[in-house]
């Protein structure tokens, strides 16, 4: 079989690599893939937003199979372009995807729904918005309704904040359009679980749990990021907390965009939050996350390819999904100063990995024979282990042995994670 991976960052190292595994598997084209990705997968220079030629490079090279993996193209309706050649894919068409890619959707979705979450109101005018929240308690929740690399989210501490949030979003437009309706949300208290799950409209099958690291410092200190760390399991998100989700979060999901004429197939992905009246919903994505995946393909045991066809083919009741009882660590390389500017160009060289050791390369360029990191995030450095503790010490020990100058990692990945298992 001949694959198409759309997307080049790290959570699509780990997809690869898991595909790869499948003995029928003859040939991977990523687009545009990364430097380190092309030790696994021919990349072709096509950028992951360019739907025509996406399109036009899956009919011309005969793609048995498709998997669309970041948000920008899931909303921009790749899967739809490819499913009309006949091309079976992994992942939401556009009218699905809208659960990441509107905010003021997913939550009037929820609302609609009973699902639980955060209290909210939407608005399209700033004065309305800003008379709305001279009355709120503080903090309170700001976010800017379409897709802003992470970052259109605001905690304002004030009304003051709050005020400046919904001028920069609104009147300046520094998230362009996806600021023009925002989202003012009631403030939530508790530890954050990130669950994906593949779906197939019929059923929904929650993986292994996971724990991010977001901030850039450690303590949870410093600006967002897209992710510096993760673990699964997460020992927050116990047995009797996973009930209460499918029964009250990930059925009635599913079931909602049915009813809504938006069946959801691919990864829907759960940010939830662990609030003392229960689990809530922060946040949908339409997606893998990153680095959640990086944790929780290599805990996979079931064949990756095999899932994914049934979830197209919406058969995904009759195969099996297993986990591995044991866990996972990453620990992200990233260049010192990310998310904000940072240098790179570095040449850097990677170590052997044993077994149970992965490195997936989020940002790196090929020069010749030589590997250059080219992004703020350049590798995952993963261990899988029997336990949480061995698989944080030995994420470490293999995050030490990759060099490169300019690199910069939390020290601090698990260590919640490990203090809540005491
Ligand atoms: P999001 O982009 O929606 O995932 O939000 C980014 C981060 O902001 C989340 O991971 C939370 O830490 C925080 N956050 C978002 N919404 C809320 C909320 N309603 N209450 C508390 N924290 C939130
Ligand atoms: N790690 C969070 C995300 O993928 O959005």
């Amino acid at each position: 079989m001949k694959i198409l991976v759309v997307g080049g960052g790290g959570r699509e190292h780990a997809i690869i690599q898991k595909l790869k595994e499948n003995k029928s598997v003859e040939k991977i084209f990523a687009l545009p893939g990364n430097g380190g990705i092309a030790a696994d997968a021919e990349c072709v220079a096509i950028g992951a937003k360019d739907i025509p030629a996406i399109v036009e490079f899956a009919k011309a090279n005969a793609i048995d199979f498709a998997v669309v993996a970041p948000d920008d193209p899931l909303v921009l309706g790749c899967v739809d372009a490819l499913e009309e050649l006949g091309i079976p894919c992994f992942g939401p068409r556009a009218n699905a995807a809208i659960i990441e890619g509107s905010k003021v959707f997913s939550k009037a979705l929820m609302h609609k729904y009973g699902i639980p979450t955060a209290a909210s109101e939407a608005f399209d005018d700033p004065d309305a918005a800003i008379a709305y929240l001279e009355k709120q308690d503080y903090p309170t929740v700001i976010k800017a309704d379409g897709l802003a690399l992470g970052k259109g989210v605001v905690i304002a501490q004030s009304f003051d904040e709050a005020k400046a949030a919904v001028k920069e979003m609104m009147c300046d437009k520094v998230f362009g359009e996806s600021g023009s309706r925002i989202l003012v949300e009631e403030f939530m208290t508790g530890p954050e679980v990130s669950v994906l799950a593949f779906m197939d409209g019929k059923t929904v099958v929650p993986m292994v749990s996971a724990m991010d690291h977001k901030r850039a410092k450690d303590n949870d200190e410093g600006l967002n990021t897209g992710g510096m760390g993760t673990v699964a399991p997460n020992p927050y998100y116990t047995e009797a907390v996973a009930k209460e989700c499918m029964e009250k979060i990930f059925v009635p999901t599913m079931n909602a965009m049915n009813a809504e004429g938006r069946p959801f197939k691919g990864c829907l992905f759960f940010g939830l939050m662990i609030t003392p009246k229960g689990p809530r919903v922060i946040e949908y994505n339409c997606r893998f996350g990153d680095p959640e995946t990086q944790v929780v393909l290599p805990l996979l045991e079931s064949d990756l390819l095999t899932v994914m066809q049934a979830v197209a083919d919406e058969r995904l009741a009759e195969v099996e999904v297993k986990f591995s009882a044991g866990a996972a660590c990453c620990v992200v390389l990233a260049s010192d100063g990310y998310p904000k500017k940072y240098a790179s160009g570095f040449e850097m060289t990677l170590p052997e990995t044993a077994d149970g050791e992965y490195l997936f390369v989020a940002g790196a360029k090929r020069e010749g024979d030589k590997l250059l990191t080219a992004g703020g995030r350049v590798i995952g450095a993963v261990a899988t282990a029997a336990d949480l503790p061995a698989a944080v010490a030995h994420a470490y020990e293999v995050a030490a042995k990759v060099k490169f100058e300019n690199a910069y990692c939390r020290k601090d990945i698990g260590k919640r994670a490990l203090a809540a298992l005491k």
